[in-house]
């Protein structure tokens, strides 16, 4: 059965049993800050939940796009997923656990036709905080499902809440039995062998918790899920969702584009780009924090598997078309954000695909370091200093490591950036005074880019240019200096070639403390003098530049890339303005 099917009968079936279709929420939560990603099909439903009257009724029942994160890096087994779509049903405070389960009943053996004997199921085994379910248990055996295939547990697997707070309950879950062997005499659903396969999750959400305590709700909810991807597999009879309809053609897309074969690629390829596609079509942007920092994520690791597996990035739009062209039935509104969904994640892999070369360069040269010296960690100061020097993302790093079966502490990593970040907040406020607006990498670089021109101008034109001001942003530098004429293309030219020689040239940055006088005898340039405190701080770029700055700078010149000169302008009598960019 296609996943549309399945998707139509369910809402039919709840339809038929008086619920109301509601439309899909969208993956980012609307007006709610504190999630990342809508994780489940009650979480727009929360308020109704609650108590607050749903516009629509009592009983509702819908799809939902949904997205989890936290086993992100366990994508490229045979089973986990970041997006996948919840069908649920809701009862807000009208039927209970009878009806909810007798519906699950009739739908899972009517509708879909699974054998009874194929459905074994959990029930809350009861604790402080609430008595064990036995109206469930005793529900399920009224529809013929027997003892031995009843199973109680505690809340680790019969107790269901989103997140730390908020309405809660116990729950009863639905197994398929795919007929493997037992892998032993405990073999039960709660096992992670394979031969049981979960469901469907009803939650009877009639309890609250907040500050780490239950009290009962106002009213008696039902609220299920049902992953349509993992039935889809076992109505289809596949042992993983990348064999259904769903993925298989972006799968075997990929395999005949592909160099070289590895089906853990593949899958998260394959798996990395539906979800980059579902959240960039509801509004997604990739970023460096929260949930664009997630997309960012996804887009990268994407990137690095295709590499890997030496498919062409110049290929990325066509699997984004033939991805859409397999999920069109069920989300047809992606057809018209085509042209959208395409130009965003194209641009972020052409952002990082550059990163990716350099650093996967620099990396090997670490693994070879290492192999050769007979260790099997990666220092966490590598990892990081491939992230300070060429941008090369800690999480790219860690698989990285892990194909070469390296150890990494990641804790450790994070501990190295948290230090980092308070250093650059430190550096930000003093750097407040040096014409910095942002703290960013990017920043950074082009505060040693200033230094770089000022000398470079010093050269070109004559060694009385003096830098009047500077103003930088994460995307480009203004930089205003004292000259009496218009720069002529040939003057601009080689200031150019001047600073990507010393750029070239990766001159190291050195910085030291000194009294301000024998600052200013040693030579640096210093933009107000009088602005200065007796003890200064004094950045050196090799022997091309000296001057009294507060930071922070870049450790080598290499790290800039490329300059270039977009502008030059009169900025005020006897003042001319440079804009220049790094790319
Ligand atoms: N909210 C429940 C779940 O996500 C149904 O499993």
């Amino acid at each position: 059965m296609k996943a549309i099917e399945i998707r139509n009968k369910y809402l039919n079936f709840f339809k038929n049993h008086n619920h109301k279709i509601i439309p899909s929420a969208p993956l980012i939560p609307e007006n709610d800050p504190s999630v990342l990603f809508t994780t489940a099909g009650m979480q727009p439903l929360v308020p109704y939940l609650l108590g607050q009257k749903h516009p629509e009724g009592t009983r509702l029942t819908d799809y939902q796009k949904c997205l989890r994160t936290n086993d992100i890096d366990e994508v490229g087994d045979n089973r986990h997923l970041t997006y996948f779509e919840m069908l649920g049903n809701w009862s807000l405070g009208d039927y209970f656990k009878e009806e909810s389960i007798a519906m699950s009943y009739e739908f899972l053996t009517k509708e879909l036709g699974i054998p009874s004997e194929k459905i074994s199921v959990t029930c809350f085994k009861g604790d402080e905080d609430c008595p064990r379910d036995t109206l469930t248990a005793e529900c399920w055996k009224k529809q013929g499902i027997p003892d031995e295939r009843i199973y109680f547990y505690g809340k680790d697997d019969n107790w269901w809440i989103a997140g730390e707070e908020g309405p809660c309950g116990p729950d009863t879950e639905m197994f398929y039995d795919t007929g493997k062997e037992p892998c032993g005499p405990d073999c039960q659903p709660s096992c992670d062998c394979g031969k049981y396969v979960e469901i469907w999750n009803n939650v009877f959400m009639e309890y609250l918790k907040k500050d780490g305590k239950y009290t009962k709700l106002s009213q008696q909810n039902v609220d299920t899920g049902l992953g349509l991807e993992r039935m889809t597999m076992l109505l289809e009879g596949k042992q993983t969702p990348f064999d259904t309809e769903i993925f298989k053609p972006i799968m075997d897309k990929i395999q005949e584009l592909a160099k070289k074969d590895d089906i853990a690629s593949r899958r998260i390829i394959t798996e990395h780009l539906r979800a980059s596609i579902m959240i960039v079509a509801d509004g997604g942007r990739p970023s460096n924090i929260d949930r664009g920092y997630i997309l960012r994520r996804l887009i990268r690791r994407m990137t690095r598997q295709m590499n890997k597996i030496e498919v062409d990035l110049k290929e990325l739009p066509n699997l984004i078309a033939l991805n859409i062209e397999t999920l069109k039935e069920l989300y047809p509104e992606l057809l018209d954000k085509k042209d959208m969904i395409t130009e965003v994640i194209v641009t972020e892999k052409d952002k990082f695909e550059k990163t990716l070369v350099r650093g996967e360069r620099e990396f090997s040269k670490v693994v070879e370091k290492i192999k050769s010296q007979g260790k099997d960690t990666i220092d966490s100061e590598n990892i990081f200093k491939l992230y300070e020097t060429y941008g090369f993302p800690p999480e790219v790093s860690k698989d990285l490591a892990e194909e070469n079966e390296l150890k990494v502490n990641m804790e450790e990593v994070d501990k190295l950036f948290k230090e980092h970040q308070e250093k650059s907040r430190q550096g930000s406020v003093q750097k407040f005074k040096g014409g910095l607006a942002g703290t960013g990498e990017m920043e950074i670089k082009y505060h040693t880019a200033t230094h770089l021109l000022n000398a470079a101008l010093k050269q070109v034109i004559n060694k009385d240019v003096h830098q009047k001001g500077s103003n930088i942003t994460a995307e480009r530098m203004r930089f205003d200096f004292s000259c009496d004429h218009k720069l002529t293309d040939e003057e601009k030219k080689q200031t150019e070639d001047l600073v990507n020689k010393w750029i070239k040239e990766d001159i190291n940055v050195t910085v030291e403390t000194m009294k301000k006088e024998d600052a200013i005898k040693s030579g640096a340039e210093c933009m107000f003098i009088e602005k200065y405190p007796d003890d200064v701080t004094v950045y050196s770029i090799g022997d091309v530049s000296k001057e009294l700055c507060g930071g922070p700078h870049v450790k080598h010149t290499g790290e800039l890339g490329h300059f270039k000169i977009i502008k030059e302008e009169a900025s005020s009598s006897g003042v001319r303005r440079i804009k220049a960019i790094l790319e």
